[in-house]
């Protein structure tokens, strides 16, 4: 006979705040915000994305979790409940972390790889030309370490909501804080005299990282801004691919959802200024600002050179740093695979147990052949949002697809699923059940009914590359 498993559900406020926040925190914050902030004008970019936290981000999460709580369930049946007709919405959000899942095991293991090499001591090894390179491109290595890492997200999710989730959320996002923290501190008391003769600070480097740079801005500028800190937001915050939906359901009704919403907000945005306060003093010191022009290969390829210059203490310091980023890593990683299992066990009626054994084998095998997109896999393929200098492999592939074409418009459908079709006292009920009050209730309505949609549409065209051919 068929047993019903009891939904799970995070213990109260704390519980839930820490984990959402543990799969918001991620290599988009450790990594991808520090570079597009040294990119885009700096101080310039913070603005415009303090704005857009407080705007796009606010109205996101807001629908996800509590469409989550509303309806304990989480995308495809969410979707159904709000309206039979859209649950081709609830689907399509379910395919991202599906996507998603494909790779993120294997950035996790590059991130574990240097985890290993800096407690070992082999940190300077890691500053050596062609060491990242030499190792995607290694089929074992690079394979063994992206299994390594899917088990251990396994491992987690086959312990459950309150005792795996949670309770990993709980010990490791206190950790990474203090270690965010306590790097960017070092990172401001850093001086260094470079080949070149000229002696830079941490604190420099930190006035380059706030002080907007306005210099040949332009409205074409602007906008290429703008864009970048949205799609940023989008993917800092883990909205629009269901995975906040799955996390809201879990949340119990007496939970201030207004209050938790914003600390999620505080805490995604906080980690994030400050590892561009970590990386960008340290990498202007160590390198001028062209050091920082590095791009994607800031991480792996520019820091541990950093750490190297830093000489003794550079060890330490990129031990810290490397296992902060495995941390963020894994509770983001949990998130993606809780939402795929979620949905499958709704919609299978399977134990969880079960559903997570039969995942972990498809993912395992999805990590392996992704990890071999850098060896025996090997293509080249330019895709619409890459420079004429760039070229993807199977992973860039996988990442465009779900975060550059179907995030912002599962987004655009949904804004327009709850404005205009079910009407946003859908949601606003649902708060109002639980928190003192609806704080940015008329904001809420505004966003989610006029602002949204418009630029939403404006994210998803450009993401297929027409705007460039049109401007
Ligand atoms: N939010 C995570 C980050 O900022 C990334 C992430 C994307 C997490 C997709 C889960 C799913 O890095």
């Amino acid at each position: 006979m068929e047993k019903k498993e009891k939904r799970g559900s995070f213990t109260g406020q704390l519980g839930f705040v820490l984990a959402a926040a543990g799969s918001a925190v991620g290599v988009g914050n450790l990594w991808r915000f520090p570079y597009l902030a040294a990119k885009d004008g700096g101080g310039l970019f913070l603005l415009v994305y303090l704005v857009l936290v407080l705007t796009f981000g606010f109205t996101l999460l807001t629908s996800d979790i509590t469409i989550g709580r509303k309806t304990k369930k989480s995308a495809i049946l969410a979707y159904e409940i709000m309206h039979p007709k859209w649950k081709f919405l609830g689907i399509l959000t379910f395919l991202v972390p599906v996507l998603i899942m494909t790779y993120y095991a294997v950035i996790g293991g590059w991130i574990a790889k240097y985890v290993v090499s800096f407690v070992t001591g082999h940190g300077f090894a890691a500053a050596e030309d062609g060491y990242f390179t030499g190792f995607i491109t290694n089929p074992v290595e690079s394979v063994v370490y992206a299994v390594i890492f899917m088990v251990l997200t396994s491992v987690i999710i086959f312990n459950g909501v309150e005792g795996g989730i949670e309770k990993c959320s709980r010990i490791i996002m206190p950790v990474l804080l203090l270690l965010i923290v306590a790097i960017s501190i070092y990172s401001l008391t850093i001086s260094h005299t470079g080949a070149d003769g000229v002696r830079r600070t941490g604190l420099q480097g930190f006035l380059v990282y706030v002080t907007p740079d306005l210099h040949g801005l332009t409205l074409k500028k602007f906008m290429s801004i703008l864009l970048d800190a949205m799609s940023q937001l989008f993917f800092s915050l883990s909205v629009s691919m269901g995975i906040m939906i799955t996390y809201g359901s879990y949340v119990k009704k007496d939970v201030d959802l207004n209050k938790s919403i914003g600390q999620i907000e505080i805490f995604d945005t906080g980690v994030a200024l400050l590892a561009g306060m970590a990386i960008i003093p340290a990498v202007f010191a160590f390198s001028g600002i062209d050091g920082m022009n590095a791009g994607p290969g800031l991480m792996f390829v520019s820091l541990p050179k950093v750490f190297a210059s830093m000489g003794f203490i550079g060890n330490f310091v990129g031990a810290a740093f490397f296992i902060m980023a495995a941390f963020a890593t894994l509770t983001s990683c949990i998130s993606v695979l809780e939402a795929i299992v979620s949905n499958c066990m709704e919609i299978f009626h399977t134990t969880r147990k079960a559903t997570t054994s039969v995942l972990t084998l498809v993912y395992l095998a999805a990590s392996v052949v992704i990890a071999l997109g850098y060896s025996l896999f090997y293509f080249e393929i330019r895709l619409p949002n890459m420079g004429p200098t760039q070229n993807g492999q199977l992973l860039d592939i996988m990442d465009y697809i779900s975060n550059s074409v179907m995030m912002p418009f599962i987004s655009l459908l949904s804004t327009i699923l709850i404005g205009w079709i079910v009407g946003p006292d859908w949601i606003a009920g649902e708060i109002e059940s639980s928190s003192e009050s609806f704080r940015r209730k008329k904001l809420y309505y505004v966003m989610i009914r006029f602002v949204c949609p418009v630029i939403m549409a404006v994210l998803f065209v450009q993401s297929t590359g027409i705007m460039d051919r049109i401007f």
